[in-house]
């Protein structure tokens, strides 16, 4: 008899694996997406030490797991690991979402698509015809390329620190639309509607040397880091006249959404959440 009750009652398990991971905000966001969606899943978050990646996707896969985030410095190496990868995952050279299927890794990157998610819908923001500046030539600029571009923008310039990286990163992106890079120093002289700080600056406290008159009337600066107070680059955004600041938060919230509707086919709710997170980010410091 019992038999009949021997039935798996286990959620479907997604999980989040990065190094560090202690701070991950992931686990909280899906959690919040399945309470609001009725969807049954367990999200938790998994550290993986280096060089022990790929045995770690391969476990989870076997006993079962449904999908995984992957964040920092492992999004490289799911791009390789993965059997088949969608066009944005391709162009960003970068996995950030693995959907398992039977005998099948499915990678994708909701990264790009995140972000103007969150300037176009959360924040009614125009991209086309617009001048815009990407800072860094990294992964999380190579990562919103080709969403951005999509936009038309009637400019996409990259700045880098090392000019070489931007100019390269220009090259790669070219046939999508009007894209150069470049070194700060070339920025002088030049107005931007749109600023993007898309370098590890914030991270360090630290800001790239931009020049006074960067910004254009009504520029808009978004910056893809978060914390509980603006960033240096934020803080210079909004004594130079910005006219709106925006931090990393919605871009967060909107690749998981993202990530969720590519696993799930529902999307949640996430104006709710980042409205959530905001208030318990602010009220935990
Ligand atoms: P990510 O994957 O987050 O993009 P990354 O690939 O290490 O990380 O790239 C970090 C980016 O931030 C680079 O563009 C880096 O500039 P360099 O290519 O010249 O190193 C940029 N960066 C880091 N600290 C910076 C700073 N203080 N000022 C300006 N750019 C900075």
């Amino acid at each position: 008899m019992s038999d009949l009750f021997d039935f798996d009652i286990r959620k479907d398990q997604y999980a989040v694996m990065g190094n560090p991971i202690a701070h991950s905000k992931s686990p909280r966001i899906h959690t919040l997406f399945a309470e609001q969606t009725g969807q049954r899943l367990e999200y938790t978050a998994i550290q993986v030490d280096p060089g022990g990646f790929d045995s770690a996707v391969t476990h989870f896969d076997a006993t079962g797991g449904k999908g995984l985030n992957i964040t920092v410095p492992f999004k490289q190496e799911a791009w390789a690991l993965v059997t088949e990868r969608s066009e944005r995952a391709e162009r960003a050279g970068a996995v950030n979402t693995i959907k398992f299927e039977k005998n099948k890794m499915l990678g994708d990157n909701t990264d790009g698509v995140g972000l103007v998610n969150d300037l176009v819908n959360n924040n009614d923001i125009v991209l086309a015809d617009k001048q815009i500046l990407l800072m860094g030539a990294g992964g999380a600029a190579r990562g919103v390329m080709a969403p951005l571009l999509q936009q038309q923008p009637a400019r996409l310039v990259i700045v880098n620190r090392t000019p070489d990286k931007a100019v390269a990163l220009a090259d790669a992106f070219r046939d999508l639309g009007n894209t150069e890079g470049c070194g700060y120093p070339a920025l002088q002289d030049q107005q931007f509607d749109i600023v993007i700080n898309a370098t590890a600056a914030s991270l360090h406290g630290e800001l790239p040397p931009l020049p006074d008159e960067l910004l254009a009337d009504n520029a808009i600066c978004y910056d893809m880091m978060y914390g509980a107070k603006p960033t240096l680059f934020m803080q210079w955004a909004s004594e130079r006249g910005a006219a709106k600041v925006l931090d990393g938060l919605g871009m967060l919230v909107e690749q998981a959404a993202e990530s969720f509707y590519v696993w799930r086919g529902v999307r949640p709710d996430s104006k709710a959440v980042i409205a959530t997170l905001r208030q318990e980010i602010a009220t935990s410091n």
